[in-house]
């Protein structure tokens, strides 16, 4: 449910200009300590260098004109099928819990629906993101890039998707430098 009172949210592509916005937003999402940036920051910043980006999946969550919101697209595979690696995904401390993730989560599956794509991954809690029609990959014979993530690894098929698309999981190449 939207809980953000009077004011207005517009979910959109982020252009060169959010970037720091953005940036400071997944910081101060995934911050677990007051003086060390999250992996997550670092991460970002490769994830947008890398050949993988899918710049059209990038997208911020303004409200009241301010960037709240942020979540970043790569792209992945399963074994030789592209598809797409949602994360990280991200929303200020003060107004997580109002709508705005999900509301980026919605907008995010749509568009990648309409852009043929055959299924999004990510890797997060399955009790948020079962919402949104995403289950663990392993029901759809896809495993994850680590076994351990079990449950964790989450994939949502899309129009395009088909039950012949199985295999090995892997992100952009960032991801596997965070070890
Ligand atoms: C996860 C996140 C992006 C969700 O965005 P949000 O705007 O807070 O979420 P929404 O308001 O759309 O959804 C709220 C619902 O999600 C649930 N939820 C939010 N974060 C959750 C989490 N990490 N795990 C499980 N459930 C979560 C809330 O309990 C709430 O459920 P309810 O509607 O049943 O009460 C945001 O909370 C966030 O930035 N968290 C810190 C960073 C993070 O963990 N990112 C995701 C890593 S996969």
């Amino acid at each position: 449910m939207l809980l953000l009172g009077s004011a207005s949210m517009m979910i959109r592509r982020e252009e060169k200009a959010d970037q720091e916005a953005s940036r400071a937003i997944q910081v101060e999402a995934f911050r677990q300590s007051e003086t060390e940036e999250p992996i997550e920051a670092n991460l970002l910043d490769s994830l947008r260098d890398c050949d993988g980006w899918i710049p059209e999946l990038s997208w911020v969550a303004e409200v009241d004109g301010a960037v709240v919101g942020h979540a970043i697209c790569t792209r992945g595979h399963v074994d030789d099928v592209p598809c797409v690696g949602l994360g990280p995904i991200g929303v200020a401390p003060d107004l997580q819990r109002k709508g705005v993730g999900s509301s980026i989560m919605h907008a995010l599956i749509g568009a990648s629906d309409a852009m043929g794509e055959p299924l999004i991954a990510l890797l997060g809690d399955p009790s948020y993101y079962s919402r949104f029609g995403f289950v663990a990959s392993a029901e759809l014979g896809i495993e994850p890039p680590e076994a351990a993530w079990g449950v964790y690894f989450q994939v949502r098929p899309l129009t395009a998707w088909s039950a012949s698309i199985t295999g090995q999981f892997r992100y952009a190449a960032p991801f596997d430098e965070l070890d």
